[in-house]
């Protein structure tokens, strides 16, 4: 199937993990290319529910090769009990686990910094998972940040660390007036944490054009967190875009065979920003938040429930070259009397198709629904796409029709089998 492309257009949590897990059976090399432990899923298979945050859940297939791109940003802390938790329950990672010498590091610090940045930002924050990951991205820019490939040469990785952690502590302790992180006890945990991951370092990036079989490359978060083109500055901070996977990973744009972009038959959004089509209190009230699964799984936050957005996932599909579409969560919708999708903005009485979110421009951009009637009946577990009630293929087929894309999966339930291949 060459390189494929696997992520999400929304505002992430579109139920990529499930895709991605499905998908990952018919590859050899999966590469998680871009964001840190602030994203999470998880995959059910039979009565098991794996967890994970930074490693792709392709580790489930024993014959698959998982990595971690240079795109990434590696909470090592995090990553251990990740990694502790999926070996307890039978996952191995030797040999068949690798993390791209190019990562960045997630310090503490970054973490502490992030939550005083948002603290900072008094009654405007835009809401981060507090995973120190925009601090880090910061950091890679600005060149004080550590790499993976940075922890092989011990006496290296501790002075540049002493160094960094220097200057750290004093932006929190003078800036924020907050308490220092102490040094030799960092710096112990570090080095231990060093010692753990060294094996797992491999540059992979060259051999992935090389490789015949099958490789699938992950996004994380969503097209409209992406740092340049989603609702600024309610973003994440890498690029979570094709073109971004594509660095992420090390894999040259001309390489790309498919680009997967996944779909949720409604539309979720966690922590602040815009979100044009956010149910009314009284849409709010028929959603059923249990059943649907609608918490973080990295935060546990009540994520913010909307209708599907046609025009911004078709400014989606367009920056990033999709050329199939998986819908996902249809079920969810099933007790709906009538369902709702936007097929644009209007802003002043002109109508856009790709709407400018900033200033107070945002607060004006008013949506333009269709209706569409609910099929009020269980589509949970379908697998085949002719045994879907008439309003629920309509419903399909009029995102297909708006998306110009075809739907090839669509998704009736959390388990690997409930779904319909296309
Ligand atoms: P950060 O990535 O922690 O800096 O958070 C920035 C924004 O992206 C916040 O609104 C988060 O809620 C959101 N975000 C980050 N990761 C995810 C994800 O995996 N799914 C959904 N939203 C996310």
């Amino acid at each position: 199937m060459g390189i494929k492309i696997i992520l999400g257009l929304q505002w992430g949590d579109e139920g990529k993990g499930k895709i991605i897990d499905l998908l990952s059976s018919e590859v050899k090399t999966v590469v998680r290319a871009q964001g840190g432990n602030n994203a999470g899923h998880s995959v059910r298979v039979g009565q098991n529910e794996y967890k994970f945050h930074l490693v792709p859940s392709a580790i489930l297939y024993p014959n698959v090769l998982c990595c971690l791109g240079s795109g990434t940003v590696i909470d090592l802390e995090g990553l251990s009990k990740e990694m502790d938790q999926l070996e307890n329950q039978g996952v191995t990672f030797h040999n068949r686990f690798f993390i791209s010498p190019f990562a960045h590091i997630v310090f503490d610090y970054h973490k502490i910094l992030d939550q005083l940045f948002e603290k900072f930002r008094g009654e405007n924050p835009i809401g981060t998972t507090g995973r120190g990951i925009g601090p880090c991205y910061v950091d890679r820019a600005a060149r004080t940040g550590l790499r993976i490939g940075d922890m092989q040469d011990e006496k290296y990785f501790e002075e540049a660390l002493r160094r960094v952690l220097a200057r750290k502590n004093l932006e929190i302790e003078k800036f924020f007036e907050a308490p220092c992180l102490n040094v030799e006890k960092f710096i112990e945990k570090q080095l231990e944490l060093a010692k753990k991951f060294k094996p797992f370092i491999y540059s992979f990036e060259g051999d992935l054009i090389e490789k015949e079989e099958g490789v699938l490359l992950e996004g994380a978060q969503g097209a409209l967190l992406d740092l340049s083109f989603g609702t600024y500055p309610f973003v994440t901070s890498s690029h979570t875009i094709s073109a971004g996977i594509c660095l992420g990973a090390g894999v040259p744009p001309n390489k790309i065979g498919s680009v997967l972009g996944v779909i949720k038959a409604y539309t979720t959004r966690v922590g602040e920003g815009p979100f044009p089509t956010e149910f009314t209190q009284e849409d709010n009230q028929k959603f059923d938040y249990e059943v649907a699964r609608e918490f973080g799984t990295t935060t546990g936050r009540k994520r913010r429930i909307g209708w599907f957005d046609a025009a911004m996932t078709n400014f989606a599909i367009k920056l990033n070259g999709v050329t199939e579409l998986a819908l996902t969560k249809l079920d969810i919708l099933d007790s709906f009397e009538n369902i709702k999708i936007c097929v644009g903005y209007s802003l002043g009485g002109k109508i856009l198709d790709r709407p400018f979110f900033s200033g107070s421009v945002k607060d004006k951009l008013v949506p333009v629904y269709e209706t569409m009637p609910g099929w009020k009946t269980s589509t949970r577990g379908i697998t085949e796409y002719v045994k879907l009630p008439d309003q629920a293929k309509a419903y399909v087929e009029k995102i297909q029709s708006l998306c110009k894309i075809r739907i090839k999966i669509v998704s009736t339930g959390p388990g690997r089998e409930e779904t319909i291949m296309l």
